[in-house]
């Protein structure tokens, strides 16, 4: 004898995202080390919105003993694009466990493929692309200092990292630039400094007139 179940149908306790009304969401693009996770957690403080960091999610999915943690453990110390399908999935399953409709994602889209890709699943795009311009000196900098323990901030795999960005993401930024969608910030200042001009993004512009 099977177990009894209950004959009711379960009840969805998260809506689909495809049921729930387009989340309004904002690319965060910049080298590595340009600060995009530090602003990103100055904008949620202030503006109402949740911060997916790609990068993050994708080490969560590798602490988690998923199936595709050796995989994408082997990209990211290589520096290497880990493929859509897989980060896309991550993305979307953490906007549909959101009670939020605004979301600033962090390190997505890093390619064209990434950016065809969630455009074509989620059917979203972008209402803004901030992009934190930072030189590599600096950048390089700022990730051999970061202490947090990461597999690819090591000189040898930030090169790498380097030479995907202008390769492979930095045509997204020149993509979105043709669609009037870039606001270009000068991220090599100090923290307090970038987010003075990261406001002025995120502020509507009859507030600005007051
Ligand atoms: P990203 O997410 O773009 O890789 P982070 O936000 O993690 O960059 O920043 C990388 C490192 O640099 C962190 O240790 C952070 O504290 C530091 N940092 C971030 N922004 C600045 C800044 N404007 N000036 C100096 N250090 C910064
Ligand atoms: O953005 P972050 O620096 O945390 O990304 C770390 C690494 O995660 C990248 O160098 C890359 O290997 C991987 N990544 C990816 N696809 C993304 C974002 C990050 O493959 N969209
Ligand atoms: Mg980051």
């Amino acid at each position: 004898m099977g177990t009894v179940v209950d004959a009711a149908p379960i009840k969805a306790t998260n809506e689909s995202l495809a049921e729930k009304k387009k989340p309004t969401v904002v690319f965060v693009l910049g080298g590595p080390g340009s600060g995009k996770g530090t602003q990103c957690s100055n904008i949620i403080e202030n503006f109402g919105y949740t911060h997916l960091s790609a990068g993050d999610l994708l080490r969560a999915e590798i602490k988690s003993g998923s199936e595709n943690g050796t995989m994408i453990q082997n990209m990211i110390k290589e520096g290497k694009i880990v493929p859509s399908e897989v980060t896309i999935k991550l993305l979307q399953r953490a906007m549909e466990e959101s009670h939020n409709d605004k979301f600033l994602i962090d390190g997505f889209p890093r390619n064209e493929e990434n950016r065809a890709a969630f455009e074509a699943v989620t059917g979203i795009e972008p209402s803004v692309v901030l992009f934190f311009d930072c030189h590599e000196k600096e950048m390089e900098r700022r990730l051999l200092s970061r202490n947090e323990g990461r597999v690819d901030d090591n000189i040898e795999t930030i090169r790498k990292r380097f030479r995907v960005f202008l390769e492979s993401s930095i045509p997204v930024v020149e993509y979105y630039e043709s669609k009037g969608k870039v606001r270009k910030i000068d991220a090599a200042r100090p923290i307090e400094e970038v987010f003075e001009s990261v406001k002025v993004v995120f502020t509507p512009k009859n507030e600005k007139a007051n």
